[in-house]
């Protein structure tokens, strides 16, 4: 059988990526991590992928005229390694025209909030000031909006009474490291 091709995009820690990888490692997803692109020379991500030995595209946007010329670049690496599924897992940039086009209806990002509620950054801190006492991780298709593509999976944290935003934001990890892979497979076994 042959495995879904998967790119996932980080910019940071990449916790979501040793899910992701852990996850294919135990047979719990069936899928091959072709390619890890990341958009932060310094990200600690990169220490990771190197360990592991996940292939990479490592860039820096400063050093591309705009968008559309670092997104075409991402779009010649992705078909290179015939990549079927797009994850962004910490990818802290908004996907433009140029790379959606090629990859619409297969790109998924991870949010730390129930979305709609607290799109954008610091979801988690977002949520801790506003005081509710449920939030969570949502799991949607992209579009050209900030965190507004069509909805796959939801899942809640409750916001304990005296919880601190690193508690939180703990407890919310959590719940992505297993629905973001979970997801995944779910998505790969209905063929989208
Ligand atoms: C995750 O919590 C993810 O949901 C969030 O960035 C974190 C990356 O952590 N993404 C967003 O806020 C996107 N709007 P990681 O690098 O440890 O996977």
């Amino acid at each position: 059988m042959i495995k879904t091709k998967l790119a996932v995009f980080a910019s940071g820690t990449g916790s979501n990526y040793d899910a992701i990888v852990e996850a294919i490692r135990t047979n719990q997803l069936d899928a091959e991590l072709t390619i890890l692109v990341c958009d932060n020379p310094n990200a600690k991500v990169i220490e990771k992928a190197k360990a592991n030995g996940t292939p990479m595209f490592v860039f820096d946007p400063k050093q591309y005229v705009d968008k559309a010329m670092f997104e075409t670049k991402i779009v010649e690496v992705l078909q290179e390694a015939s990549v079927d599924l797009v994850i962004l897992a910490g990818y802290m940039r908004l996907v433009g025209p140029t790379l959606l086009q090629h990859f619409e209806d297969r790109m998924i990002n991870i949010h730390p909030s129930l979305l709609p509620a607290f799109p954008g950054l610091d979801a988690i801190g977002q949520a801790f000031d506003a005081g509710v006492k449920v939030s969570g991780v949502t799991i949607h298709f992209v579009d050209q909006g900030m965190d507004t593509g069509k909805i796959i999976a939801q899942e809640a944290v409750k916001i304990e009474e005296n919880m601190t935003r690193e508690a939180l934001q703990q407890a919310i990890q959590k719940v992505e490291h297993h629905l973001y892979p979970q997801t995944i497979q779910q998505l790969i076994s209905r063929g989208e």
